[in-house]
């Protein structure tokens, strides 16, 4: 196939035919979000590449490997957003939000840009739902976040599920946490991949992301970032996980967790289907505004991958909002009747009724099989003989079922 007709690897086209399932996690997560007092906010497909390198870190596999970036004509390097929070944070505080009234409450839908191996459930291009909350710093806040996600996995039929926890602590913790770890890793230092060696001397946390097979087998043994929590974090820890028992939020704790991007602080999460999809993460980062310049400001948040997600209600055959189908079909014979059907479409599409009829001249029969294929819930047919009784058949296309109507006060009220 020519390159002009084929998507680029990765990428995937959202089809007619399974859009509704889009629409419906869009719609139910833009519901719980405006319910839990969240406000869109949409920020650009891409941003300055510094920006990316100052949050998710420029140790990451995001930065180091995945990341679209490009020179504008001007020599900017800019880059396709890898992921959401960044972008939202960079606005906070370039328009001024946290003036308003605290804690800030974010939310958004945005496409994503990731250079990654395609495979199952993994794109170059996918789109996350995100909510950030900025200026709430109580265990209270994450716990809500997960609340959130925890009515929207309901509402979308998602049951079989799991919320795996873990705190990576304050950077006063971690620095301990990174030297038993470049303790640990030093030992099979010979052995490490070359990324690994610029991990274990610039960020040692982010050894445990390594994909190498060799190097991933070390994470096994590794020492574990819980156990490194301070007296403050462990707190603050305990209560999140007293306040999830308290909301009978379901959770296990798995200390392994660490996440791949920088820029988190204590509380980190993932939610993870039962064949190991993870469909959506994130945490605490109350160090990000502080590093992107901004005063300093506590954040949390989460992102779901929507592809994700879908798939993963698919695996529990939940249920999506039907897709779209024409309340009616009205078709058209001869000229007159035709005029008639466009005037009439067009007086129901303006009270809000999904009225059809025929834009291609075709015979009454072919106007009936497309109204057939494109799942018209109602047909009727108007020729010479409808407009001069001004009557004419309202068929079911379900049932079958005909009655007469009068076609000069139809107004579709079923
Ligand atoms: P993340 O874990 O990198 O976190 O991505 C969140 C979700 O996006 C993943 O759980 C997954 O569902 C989806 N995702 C990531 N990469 C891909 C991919 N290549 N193909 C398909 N889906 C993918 C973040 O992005 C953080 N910004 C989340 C966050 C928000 N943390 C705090 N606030």
């Amino acid at each position: 196939m020519s390159l002009i007709t084929k998507a680029p690897r990765g990428t995937l086209d959202k089809l007619p035919n399974e859009i509704h399932k889009y629409q419906t996690v869009e719609t139910s997560a833009r519901q719980i979000a405006e319910v839990y007092g969240f406000k869109e906010i949409r920020t650009p497909v891409f941003e300055h590449t510094e920006l990316f390198k100052r949050s998710v870190g420029d140790t990451t596999d995001i930065v180091q490997k995945e990341m679209y970036t490009f020179d504008d004509k001007k020599g900017r390097s800019l880059t396709l957003k890898p992921e959401g929070t960044a972008g939202a944070a960079r606005s906070a505080i370039e328009n001024g939000l946290f003036n308003d009234a605290l804690p800030l409450k974010l939310y958004y839908f945005t496409n994503c840009y990731r250079y990654e191996a395609p495979q199952s459930g993994r794109y170059r291009e996918f789109s996350q739902f995100g909510v950030e909350v900025f200026g709430a710093d109580k265990p209270a806040c994450d716990v809500q976040l997960l609340a959130l996600a925890s009515d929207l996995f309901k509402k979308l039929g998602i049951s079989k599920y799991t919320l795996e926890i873990n705190s990576i602590g304050c950077p006063e913790c971690r620095k301990t946490y990174q030297d038993a770890l470049k303790k640990y890793y030093s030992q099979f230092k010979q052995t490490l991949c070359g990324d690994c060696h610029e991990r274990l001397e610039r960020n040692p946390m982010r050894l445990l992301d390594c994909k190498n097979p060799n190097c991933s087998e070390y994470k096994t043994a590794a020492p574990l970032i819980l156990e490194y929590n301070c007296e403050t974090c462990a707190d603050y820890f305990n209560n999140v996980k007293q306040y999830l028992t308290a909301l009978e939020i379901s959770y296990i704790v798995n200390p392994k967790i660490v996440r791949g991007l920088d820029y988190y602080t204590n509380t980190v999460f993932e939610f993870i289907s039962p064949t190991g999809l993870v469909f959506g993460g994130g945490g605490r980062y109350n160090g990000l505004i502080e590093e992107l310049g901004g005063n300093p400001m506590t954040g949390a948040g989460f992102a779901l991958g929507i592809e994700r997600v879908i798939s993963v209600m698919e695996g529990e055959n939940a249920q999506f909002n039907e897709p779209n189908t024409p309340d009616i079909y009205i078709a058209g014979l001869g000229e007159e009747a035709m005029l008639f059907a466009l005037q009439l479409s067009h007086k129901l599409c303006k009270n809000g009724v999904s009225a059809q009829t025929d834009l291609t001249g075709r015979s009454v029969k072919a106007q009936m099989r497309y109204a057939d294929k494109i799942g018209a819930k109602f047909s009727m047919v108007i020729g010479d003989n409808e407009l001069q009784t001004g009557k004419a058949m309202l068929k079911n296309m379900i049932t079958k079922e005909a009655e007469e109507i009068d076609i000069n006060n139809f107004d579709y009220k079923r």
